[in-house]
Parts: C-alpha cells; structure tokens; sequence
C-alpha cells in the first residue's frame, strides 16, 4: 500500500513510482541481464549504502548462478588532486580479473561516482563491465558516462525511496517519491 505523500526531515514528499511498477521493471532489467550473461556467471557490485535494495531486487530475479558484493565510494580532500576531491573505492574483497562485472547503482545524477567507479575497476580487468542504475537524471549530466541498463530515466529532482534517502532517511520506503513543488 502506497502512501500519497509522506513527511520527511519537515519536507513533503509525493510518490512518483509505485512499488508495482518498480518490481515490474525490475524484472525486466533482471530478463535482460540474465540473458545477456548466461553461462557467464556474472558478478553484481552493488554501491552501498544507495543501491542495497535494487542490487538485492535484481539479483533475486536472476535464475542462474551469479555472484553479489558491495563496495562503498568513500569521498575526501586531498592536497594531492587538481580537484581536491578524491573518490576511493573500498570494500572490494573478490577478484574481479576476467569476471563479468555488473556495477549496480541507485542513481546517476552528476555521472561523478560512476565515472570513477568504471575508471576504478577498470584497472582490474574485468571480462565485461556494465553499469546498471535503478535511476538515471540524464539532465544532470556533468560527466561523460552512459548506464547500460535504466530503470527510469527521471528528471533533475530530489528524490526518496527505494534505497534514496533525504539525510539518511527515507530508504526504506517502497515507492520513490519526489519533492512536493
Ligand atoms: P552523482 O552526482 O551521479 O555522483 O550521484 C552521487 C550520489 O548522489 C548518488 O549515488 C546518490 O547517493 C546521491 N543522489 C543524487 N541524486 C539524488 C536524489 O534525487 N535523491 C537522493 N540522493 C541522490
Ligand atoms: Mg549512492
């Protein structure tokens, strides 16, 4: 059962995407990347803390064996980078030399994490790597990376539920909500 609209940190949020719609999806994300890598027994990376519950969805649908861990971008100032922003990718414990590689995101806005995230792993010679959103901002856009499978292509709004959070709330809700205008 969906909630109209709930409160969140005082601010008013209204669904966007129900919870059937987003299963609905899902499952033909799931349909495509099962077929895409049957036989391959690919390796879902889910990005913590976001896409825990998207990474779990897709990987429950897929009907072979296939493998999924989670990583985290830790973000911090450096002295030593042009930007003075440097993104670090922890967590990763398994090879990922010559797998099939499946980064799955929650969304894509600016582009930054997942750039990183594929120039990151890159460097360890993955057989394939893709990257997978449940969401994707293409209006926001700011660095040069294309997911290889969307679940919604959104507009540049806030956005809660399904894995978003506001201040570290709201991951929890079944439908994604946005901002009330
Ligand atoms: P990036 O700008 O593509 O690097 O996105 C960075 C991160 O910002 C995402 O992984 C999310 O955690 C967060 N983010 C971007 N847009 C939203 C939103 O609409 N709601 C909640 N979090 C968001
Ligand atoms: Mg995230």
């Amino acid at each position: 059962m969906s909630l109209p609209e709930v409160v969140i940190h005082g601010k008013t949020f209204v669904v966007k995407i129900d919870e059937q719609t987003i299963a609905n999806r899902v499952k033909e994300l799931a349909a495509e990347i099962s077929k895409e890598f049957d036989g391959k027994k690919p390796l879902l990376i889910g990005v913590l803390n976001g896409s825990a519950i998207f990474t779990v969805d897709l990987f429950r649908e897929i009907p072979y064996d296939c493998e999924v861990t989670f990583i985290r971008v830790a973000s911090y100032h450096s002295g030593m980078s042009s930007s003075g922003e440097v993104k670090q990718v922890m967590g990763l414990k398994e090879s990922i030399k010559d797998r099939h590689v499946i980064i799955i995101e929650d969304i894509v806005d600016s582009g930054e994490t997942a750039k990183h995230l594929l120039q990151d792993l890159q460097q360890h010679e993955p057989a394939t790597l893709k990257l997978a959103t449940a969401l994707f901002k293409p209006a926001a856009l700011k660095y040069d990376v294309r997911p290889d499978y969307v679940g919604f292509v959104v507009e540049p709004d806030f956005l809660v539920g399904y894995g978003l959070d506001y201040d570290g709330l709201g991951r929890n809700l079944k439908d994604i909500y946005v901002l009330k205008p």
